[in-house]
């Protein structure tokens, strides 16, 4: 019998220009989320992914249509809000996602838009990650480099990325506005909801809420004041399309929506 042929080694071909580059997919404890009181896949029917499955319904009827009605413009960017710090805006962008994440025929972009002190990727467990910043400060980046994908395969995350001192410019810019638009026509068929800023201590969040079909006001129970309510609904008053979540209510679970604003 001959000798084998050796066969040559081949050097590796470099990467040509634009060529695509495979999502990177992350992987989400859902054991350890679930653990936490967040909604998830296999966790059942707990008081807070009951909650969550009441608050999506109307956002995902205005995002969708149905027999009746037609779906609202944008409707699939769904802003998460409030007027101030710590109210549940995370927790609710978060667990709306994980919520709408288990239909049967939707997929869920979650974005991570409170640039200047982002959480979302800390509350899943994962660490930093390039993301939204990265993709305005530089040409070269492109929403499908820095969106990961996730092993709950309709969820995928578009991480805040690297925080830097011209935040609010780069939120307000005109280079967010053309993302925004190429997020709305791009993934028309996915719900993406934003984690966003205070609406009282920033501007972004109410220039980011303007472009959004729909805006979810968080309400945190016994602490935000009338008054601050009243000025956060000042600040997205040309938006059409807003919902309350009343949050942290000891009267009711985790979580209780109690309708709309128009
Ligand atoms: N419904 C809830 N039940 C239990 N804990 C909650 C609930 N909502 C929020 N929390 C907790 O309250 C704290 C503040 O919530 P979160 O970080 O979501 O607020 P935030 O509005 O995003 O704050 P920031 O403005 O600082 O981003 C967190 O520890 C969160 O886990
Ligand atoms: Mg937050």
């Amino acid at each position: 019998m001959d000798k084998p042929t050796e066969l040559p080694i081949l050097p590796v071909p470099p990467a040509q220009p634009g060529a695509l580059t495979p999502p990177r997919c992350v992987e989400l404890n859902l054991a350890r989320l679930n653990q936490l009181g967040m909604v998830t896949h296999d966790g059942g029917r707990t008081p807070v992914a009951e909650d969550f499955r009441i608050i999506k319904r109307p956002l995902l009827r205005n995002a969708r249509g149905d027999n009746d009605t037609p779906p609202i413009r944008h409707g699939n960017l769904i802003i998460v809000t409030s007027a101030l710090p710590g109210e549940g805006k995370t927790y609710c962008a978060v667990n709306l996602a994980m919520s709408i994440a288990m239909e049967m025929d939707i997929t869920v972009l979650l974005v991570d838009a409170d640039v200047a002190r982002p959480s979302v990727l800390r509350v899943l467990g994962l660490p930093p990650e390039p993301g939204l910043m990265d993709i305005l400060l530089r040409d070269k980046t492109a929403l499908s480099d820095v969106i990961l994908r996730t092993n709950v395969s309709t969820l995928s995350i578009l991480p805040a990325g690297r925080a830097n001192k011209h935040t609010t410019e780069l939120l307000a810019s005109r280079s967010m506005s053309s993302l925004l638009k190429e997020i709305a026509e791009r993934y028309a068929d996915r719900i993406v909801i934003f984690d966003s800023p205070p609406l009282l201590l920033t501007t972004e969040a109410s220039v980011l809420a303007a472009q959004m079909g729909q805006i979810v006001l968080v309400v945190e129970s016994e602490r935000t004041t009338q008054h601050d309510v009243k000025e956060a609904l000042r600040r997205i008053e040309h938006c059409p399309n807003v919902s309350l979540i009343y949050n942290k209510s000891k009267a009711f679970p985790a979580g209780e929506y109690y309708g709309y604003y128009d």
